[in-house]
């Protein structure tokens, strides 16, 4: 059976007149879910830390606007995993935007998530925003890569909505962020990406998943943007896997109608149980 979100992506959220706050969208991803609803990754209950992270994030005096997931949403990628993610995304009465990631299967995201599912470029305007989700996956492989035809549908949007500020979510990360081993599994055509993005003046933030910490670096006129996972972190600067014991979080950002973002990560106050530190891996 067919499961989709509630609040449908496509056509489009309804565009509010003169907003009179920012709006704030809820970044969560590398949320890991398995079917079980005891499933454990490193010691984790990723189902128990990926609804705790949800609470936190829609447990804000502002309320928020719209959900974006980066990826990685289903560990064991079966429907089970998908259909309680769609109930779970659903009872949260927002717009929400998935797209995949390495531990992802895009067959079951269309069928559980319905027009949540975007991709492989898909596109959505909200009041003065445009957001642009790209599917950077490659079949079973860790890291990403943007076919030709992507690169250049990606230009084509920005080039036709110039006066619209824009965000930019994808999976894997486009610059290298000190750490060899993850290093080794961005996105393989991430300048290609750039190039583009250095382009086009009202892009606001490139913004992803994939690397289970944060990341903030300027690129001329935009930001680049990593964001903690819903479960393990990865120790930043680590040369190995590495866990990190900084908490599970998301990230929030807020989208003004002069075009200015505003974002900040927010965190667990700790892990809900204990982490296995000393893994080698996962
Ligand atoms: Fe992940």
């Amino acid at each position: 059976m067919q499961h989709a979100v509630a609040s449908q992506p496509d056509p489009g959220i309804p565009e509010t007149q003169s907003p009179p706050r920012p709006l704030r969208l809820i970044q969560l991803t590398d949320s890991h879910l398995f079917a079980d609803a005891a499933g454990r990754l490193l010691g984790l209950n990723t189902r128990r830390t990926f609804e705790s992270v949800l609470a936190l994030a829609l447990d804000g005096d502002t309320p928020a606007d719209a959900v974006v997931m980066t990826g990685d949403l289903v560990q064991d990628e079966t429907a089970e995993g998908y259909a309680y993610l769609a109930r779970e995304l659903e009872a949260t009465g927002l717009p929400c935007f998935c797209i995949p990631g390495n531990h992802d299967r895009r067959a079951l995201m269309e069928q559980w998530l319905g027009a949540a599912a975007m991709g492989p470029v898909a596109d959505n305007r909200i009041d003065g925003w445009h957001l642009i989700f790209l599917d950077s996956t490659l079949p079973g492989e860790d890291g990403g890569r943007l076919t030709a035809r992507q690169v250049h549908h990606l230009d084509t949007l920005l080039e036709r909505d110039p006066d619209r500020h824009c965000l930019i979510f994808l999976h894997q990360h486009p610059v290298p962020i000190g750490s060899a081993w993850l290093d080794t599994m961005g996105l393989a055509n991430g300048a290609q990406l750039l190039a583009v993005c250095d382009r086009h003046p009202q892009l606001k933030s490139l913004i992803f998943g994939h690397i289970h910490q944060a990341f903030a670096q300027h690129q001329g006129h935009y930001q680049i943007l990593g964001t903690p996972s819903t479960c393990f972190q990865f120790r930043p600067g680590s040369q190995g896997f590495a866990l990190d014991d900084r908490p599970p979080g998301y990230r929030e950002l807020c989208l003004h109608p002069d075009g200015q973002l505003t974002t900040r990560v927010v965190r667990l106050p700790a892990y809900p149980e204990p982490l296995s530190l000393d893994a080698s891996g996962y």
